[in-house]
């Protein structure tokens, strides 16, 4: 008694959403993080592909873009009341307006940034799944869509930087900083 430290106060934060385009490591750094806190780890996509009862390819294949976003929008919502979870959002997901700005409270955004040309090597090793890299000059499409869509990545609360760093040493940073941020 009396020489054990104090319980950390109850954290804050109740759910990551981690954003950033493809490739660039939320489903990785995401289930690395969801393992640290004990927390789940939900992935929008797939959510999507389970409810669509298809793969993200083929949604866009046979029920087209706008079909997806729709359905993305509403998964969004739906998993952003769970609490104590780490959630990976699909590339697009912040490029609508007031998205990034209109979080649940107790939510850290977290921006994992990626190059383009990282993006379609990480992407290739995972085969064609992303339909909207596909196409004579992936690197070309992904560096045009990137640029689009900087300015909603870049609402989110922090922004890490991926490339050379492991997936683990990722969640970690990101454990820290929900850490000072808690205590704020
Ligand atoms: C998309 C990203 C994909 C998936 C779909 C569309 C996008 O998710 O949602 O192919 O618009 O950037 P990842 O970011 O997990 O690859």
């Amino acid at each position: 008694r009396g020489s054990e430290a104090a319980p950390s106060p109850e954290p804050r934060i109740q759910r990551v959403l981690l954003v950033g385009f493809m490739g660039s490591g939320k489903t990785s750094v995401g289930s690395a993080l969801a393992n640290r806190l004990a927390w789940a780890f939900r992935d929008f996509d797939e959510e999507i592909s389970f409810r669509a009862g298809l793969p993200i390819k083929e949604i866009f294949h046979q029920r087209g873009e706008g079909y997806f976003r729709d359905l993305e929008k509403l998964v969004g919502e739906e998993l952003l009341l769970e609490e104590q979870v780490v959630l990976g959002s699909g590339g697009g997901w912040p490029v609508a307006e007031g998205r990034m700005q209109n979080l649940p409270p107790r939510t850290l955004s977290v921006w994992l940034k990626v190059s383009p040309g990282e993006a379609v090597r990480r992407a290739g090793r995972e085969g064609e799944t992303r339909p909207l890299l596909a196409g004579p000059d992936p690197e070309k499409l992904a560096s045009d869509l990137l640029e689009q869509r900087v300015s909603f990545y870049s609402l989110a609360h922090v922004s890490l930087d991926t490339e050379g760093a492991e997936p683990e040493r990722l969640a970690e940073q990101i454990e820290e900083l929900m850490k000072a941020t808690g205590r704020a």
